[in-house]
């Protein structure tokens, strides 16, 4: 159980996001409902702005990704086929005395989402045995409730990139090794939602799928398939790399982003998933954990990190289930290993075929449901590796899979700070701020006339708001003494905050005319500045 300390913390974390705008919970007027939240004015922001320096990053300002946007209701088949209908469940139990249902591996005190410090406490009552629970959300497409109208709210966002695999990869002018990446709502039926907006039932998803050449094919071309040891991942992509680089490549790639959204590394770790631990299509995966409030210590007292994001290496295995399923092919042609295999050495070609008929066996045995389809395995794996020296191959993936919810939740909390600051008397009082990165800050610039009461300087203040607000997310405040406008500013997390004032009019001289007090939120330190100089010094920042 988390100690009353940490519990409090993340109760006055909930409630000035209620109270400052950043989550509210979702039907609040009826009561709400478990596992469903609304971002106000201020969270709304914030979600944008994390989500578009994502896609900025890995979309914009990268030549091998593009971008996706696919419907959450597909069709049903796809949910077959990604393994969804048969294992996407959590074993649930139900209690006999009081009627709960929860999930069998966190049969401990669940923390109330509104009062975290508050524990929901669970009867005692007699459990039943434990049974999967499938966590899709099922509805029917068109008039007919019928078992062959049922389709599912997308449990994630990859299976959309890998059935729209061969139609990105015609239209965008992609040639593997190349990524699709898609931002959108996903679902999943939680037992037990919890830890606020940490595990909900509606969430976003930031998903890159990274398509790779099989090893086998990097060594016909290259003679060699690079090693992690050799470093080369903490620079630029090399034709060289197998999918062991390009893994540890984009867990390099991903805690660079959350450096330069203001997670710092030494907040994060990385968790390589145990051989036991990884999922049925994973050959590798990385979480990336952050320390929550309600994080839990492990046995020896660490604390335990929640993952943020999941980078795993999943092998041929999507592409290969939907080629099969659907019957269509998701091969490539690739003309440089077609070039590179006819001037390979026989011997080599048999090893490297061999090599690759091995592992093309493996998926299709592991997939095979009858005898007879196991036998088909092995001559299927023998024409697979045929094609291969044609140049043609099922393309292998690299998946780094973000939750926006719960990084935003991470990104909050990791903000939250309590100080002292002067008054308009110059007496400290305590004062909370949100040190969000400036990038991601929901207001960037907030802009004061000293007094409202004095139309020259209201007047200039809208002038300085007109400047600026084409340029980033402006806030104009004139209510109130100009400390307590910085207070709601600090708890809004706003990085900047420039005031208007008689120095600004000229009224002191001809030399301040024209500037402007700019006040950093961290360091509450102002400096004067010409108005002219504003957009390139604030843009230098929250870009
Ligand atoms: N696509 C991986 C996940 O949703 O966790």
């Amino acid at each position: 159980m988390a100690d009353a300390r940490v519990n409090a913390l993340m109760e006055k974390i909930v409630s000035l996001c209620k109270r400052r705008g950043f989550i509210y919970q979702s039907s609040e007027i009826y009561g709400g409902i478990g596992g469903f939240w609304d971002y106000g004015p201020l969270g709304a922001e914030l979600k944008r702005n994390v989500k578009d320096l994502w896609w900025r990053t890995l979309v914009h300002e990268r030549e091998d990704v593009a971008g996706l946007e696919a419907t959450i209701i597909m069709a049903p088949q796809i949910w077959k086929a990604s393994g969804h209908v048969d294992t996407f469940s959590d074993p649930m139990v139900d209690c006999k005395t009081c009627q709960g249902r929860f999930r069998a591996d966190q049969l401990d005190d669940i923390p109330c989402p509104q009062r975290p410090s508050k524990m929901v406490s669970q009867c005692e009552g007699e459990k039943t045995e434990a049974r999967p629970f499938n966590l899709m959300f099922e509805t029917n497409v068109g008039p007919l409730k019928d078992a062959a109208s049922v389709a599912y709210l997308r449990p994630e966002t990859a299976q959309a990139i890998f059935v729209q695999f061969k139609n990105v990869l015609e239209t965008s002018r992609q040639r593997v090794p190349f990524g699709i990446a898609q931002i959108g709502k996903a679902f999943r039926n939680e037992v037990t939602p919890r830890n606020f907006t940490f595990r909900s039932r509606e969430f976003e998803q930031m998903e890159l799928e990274f398509f790779i050449r099989p090893d086998e094919v990097i060594e016909a071309i290259c003679g060699r398939v690079a090693t992690v040891a050799e470093g080369s991942w903490q620079g630029e992509p090399q034709p060289d790399w197998g999918w062991e680089v390009w893994h540890k490549y984009w867990v390099e790639q991903r805690l660079r982003f959350y450096e330069s959204i203001g997670l710092p590394r030494a907040t994060l770790k990385e968790y390589w998933q145990a051989p036991e631990e990884l999922a049925h299509y994973a050959r590798a995966t990385v979480d990336i954990l952050f320390t929550f409030p309600f994080s839990k210590r492990d046995a020896r007292g660490e604390l335990i990190g929640e993952e943020l994001e999941g980078i795993a290496a999943r092998s041929d295995f999507d592409l290969s289930q939907h080629q099969r399923f659907s019957g269509k092919a998701m091969t490539v042609f690739d003309e440089e290993l077609k070039a590179a295999w006819a001037k390979l050495e026989p011997g080599r070609q048999t090893e490297l075929a061999r090599r690759y008929a091995e592992a093309r066996q493996q998926y299709l045995t592991r997939m095979a449901a009858t005898p007879e389809e196991a036998e088909q395995a092995a001559a299927q794996a023998r024409a697979d590796a045929e094609a291969l020296a044609k140049g043609s191959y099922v393309p292998h993936v690299i998946e780094p899979s973000a939750g926006v919810d719960r990084l935003i939740l991470a990104l909050i909390t990791h903000a939250y700070a309590e100080d002292e600051a002067p008054d308009d008397k110059g007496k400290l009082e305590k004062r909370v701020v949100m040190r969000f990165h400036p990038r991601i800050a929901p207001v960037k610039v907030a802009v004061f006339p000293l007094l409202k009461n004095r139309p020259e300087l209201v007047a200039k203040a809208r002038e300085v708001r007109d400047l600026l607000r084409p340029l980033m997310t402006v806030f104009y405040d004139d209510a109130g003494a100009i400390g307590r406008r910085y207070r709601r500013q600090d708890e809004a997390g706003t990085p900047f905050g420039i005031t208007i004032d008689f120095d600004t009019l000229g009224e002191k001289g001809p030399e301040l005319k024209d500037t402007v007090t700019l006040r950093d939120r961290d360091s509450m330190k102002q400096e004067r500045i010409p108005i002219h100089e504003l957009p390139a010094r604030l843009l230098s920042q929250v870009r």
